[in-house]
């Protein structure tokens, strides 16, 4: 045989045996749905096969994804209501505060739980941030996300994820966390994230969309890539813990980039439209869904992802358990 990689291919013990990409449950993080009210265990029609949970049966949810082999979660709230300054956010009383209490008490560290922390799900107008004037106020929604962090954190948050893109988070949400005790609460910032087509899904999931405008004012235009990096290093400039890019299929040049410059853990994010795409696509038969999902997701992790935020998170650990992939 001439010289080339194919003797390395031709048995499975082998293959394993030489893979460069490693794999595990512990690398994936499961993002949820919970919607304040009780009793709610209610399907997604843009996610098929994600629910929306409220805070007295969010530990359903949980539970099951547990059983998978997936341990962390990534939490976001949707309010009865809503008002102009997204005050619901920071409410020791809101809907992630009271999940992350129901669900310490049923499972305690069992389950590793991470916040999102915007303003978009509990604001009127659907931006992540204050309005002033007609535009996002940057500076004054720092102290309103940092509230919120807090809040998060006192309720039983293990870490907080800042995602409404605003200059100088980190930096103020960092500072607000210490001086209220909380020194050892990491922060994972969305670093990275631009202003996608591909978050549709999940507006529609937790009735975020933006009532005017859109978000390119504030997320990242995906012409630019060093912009991303730049970005990345600011936010662990102010204290970021691990860096978030977003979403994550579209964005691999940026996670590679990225793995070889920095030295923190850098998240993933396969978001709402990249999941659908593959549900919609298996759904008609045109692909199918078990392997194009661990190509997916191994691809982010080739690429020099350390972290993997998917909605498909419980059937991937149930692919590593099976030996499928990892
Ligand atoms: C909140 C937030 C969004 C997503 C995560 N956090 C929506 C947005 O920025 O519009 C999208 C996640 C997904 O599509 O799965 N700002």
């Amino acid at each position: 045989m001439k010289t080339g990689t194919r003797r390395l291919r031709g048995n499975e013990t082998l293959r394993r045996m030489v893979r460069e990409t490693r794999v595990s449950g512990d690398s994936l993080v499961y993002p949820l749905f919970i919607r304040e009210g009780s009793g709610i265990e209610e399907e997604l029609p843009s996610l098929p096969g994600q629910a929306r949970y409220s805070p007295d049966t969010v530990a359903k949810g949980i539970d099951t994804a547990l059983n998978a082999g997936a341990r962390s979660f990534l939490l976001f709230g949707i309010p009865e209501t809503k008002d102009e300054r997204g005050s619901g956010a920071c409410d020791d009383d809101g809907v992630i505060q009271q999940a992350l209490r129901n669900i310490k008490r049923a499972f305690g560290d069992a389950a590793y739980l991470i916040t999102d922390v915007c303003l978009c799900e509990y604001t009127t107008h659907g931006h992540c941030g204050l309005i002033r004037g007609g535009a996002v106020d940057n500076d004054a929604t720092l102290p309103l996300l940092s509230r919120t962090a807090v809040s998060h954190a006192r309720s039983g948050a293990d870490m907080v994820a800042p995602s409404a893109m605003m200059d100088g988070t980190v930096a103020a949400v960092r500072a607000a966390l210490d001086a209220e005790g909380f020194k050892g609460i990491p922060i994972m910032s969305y670093a990275a994230k631009y202003a996608s087509a591909f978050y549709g899904p999940f507006r529609e999931a937790a009735g975020s969309a933006p009532r005017f405008g859109d978000r390119k004012t504030y997320q990242m235009d995906y012409h630019n890539g060093k912009e991303a990096l730049k970005r990345i290093e600011i936010d662990i400039g102010e204290g970021a813990d691990i860096v978030i890019v977003k979403p994550a299929l579209p964005c691999l040049d940026i996670i590679h980039t990225a793995s070889q410059r920095i030295k923190l853990p850098i998240a993933g994010y396969s978001v709402s439209g990249e999941y659908a795409m593959i549900k919609a696509a298996a759904a008609r038969g045109f692909i199918d869904e078990y392997n194009t999902m661990c190509e997916s997701a191994v691809a982010v992790f080739r690429a020099g992802a350390d972290i993997l935020i998917t909605y498909f998170a419980k059937e991937l650990a149930g692919a590593i358990r099976k030996g499928d992939i990892g």
